[in-house]
């Protein structure tokens, strides 16, 4: 079922457990990410940046894949399918391919401004029942040629930006996409608890899932974390199980050519990453 992910984040915020948004990228992506939560009977996003939108030949065939494989896959577990880190205009063509969430990231535009863009997309999302996500404070890393130096939001700020009826709010408090460097400070939960304190029963959203130690999503749940994005930690389960099967040489005995075969391992690769997460995030059986 392709849904907004209002309801299912009001009710892990309420329930205190996080929904995954896993990022996709392909076909293998899609279905692995979806016969995963269907099992385990978990909801679910499915992230498509600008980039993984672009190389899959644009929105719509992305919304026409993921429609055709929920239904074709009989996939009753409720379903968002969500732009991850939206440009403005990116977000307006993803709602009108059908996408059933999106998120606009204006963290690096001036607050009034980020404001003002916020809340024009609110208006239009409110009236197609399509959830919004805003974020304050930049994300670190880098992810799809798109750089942040890892800030931490203002919750006053947050505050502002929660007001104007978004679905959801990423802030940034110390996360990075991508792998964590050795010296990483950890997550601010003095920030997210003020956050929190400030923002209510808004749902929270912590970016950069990868690497982030069991602990600290744990407590990062507890102060109001109900949407946690995972991408890169996919990609490496996929690249090693694919790289262990070549090394191996099973391309070369039969018929290990054939896609079908060569891509298995690495797609059986994220199902059990997803598992790893969603029972960590405390989402199974949540649908
Ligand atoms: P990671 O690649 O670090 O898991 O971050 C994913 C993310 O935050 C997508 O928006």
């Amino acid at each position: 079922m392709l849904v907004s992910a209002k309801e299912m984040l009001q009710k892990a915020k309420a329930g205190k457990y996080a929904v995954g948004q896993f990022n996709i990228n392909n076909l293998e992506w899609t279905k692995a990410i979806l016969l995963t939560a269907q099992e385990l009977n978990s909801p679910v996003i499915l992230g498509v940046s600008e980039g993984a939108g672009k190389y899959m030949c644009g929105y719509t065939t992305v919304a026409n894949m993921v429609k055709a494989m929920i239904n074709e896959l009989n996939i009753t577990v409720p379903v968002a399918l969500h732009l991850d880190h939206g440009s403005y205009e990116g977000a307006q063509k993803c709602i009108a391919a059908g996408f059933s969430s999106v998120m606009f990231d204006g963290s690096h535009y001036p607050i009034e401004e980020n404001i003002a863009k916020t809340k024009e997309l609110v208006a239009k999302a409110n009236e197609l029942n399509i959830s919004l996500e805003a974020e304050v404070g930049a994300i670190g890393g880098e992810e799809d040629g798109v750089v942040g130096n890892g800030e931490v939001a203002d919750p006053k700020e947050c505050k502002m930006i929660a007001d104007l009826g978004v679905t959801m709010l990423a802030a940034g408090i110390g996360n990075i996409h991508g792998k964590y460097p050795a010296n990483w400070a950890g997550l601010s939960f003095d920030t997210l608890d003020a956050i929190q304190q400030l923002t209510g029963d808004m749902p929270l959203v912590l970016h950069g899932g990868t690497g982030i130690p069991a602990e600290m999503i744990k407590k990062a749940i507890s102060l109001g974390v109900s949407k946690i994005n995972v991408n890169t930690e996919c990609q490496l389960a996929f690249a090693d199980a694919t790289r262990k099967y070549i090394e191996a040489g099973k391309d070369l005995e039969g018929k290990g050519f054939d896609p079908r075969k060569l891509l298995a391992p690495g797609t059986e690769a994220i199902k059990a990453t997803v598992k790893e997460k969603m029972e960590l995030f405390g989402s199974v059986g949540k649908a």
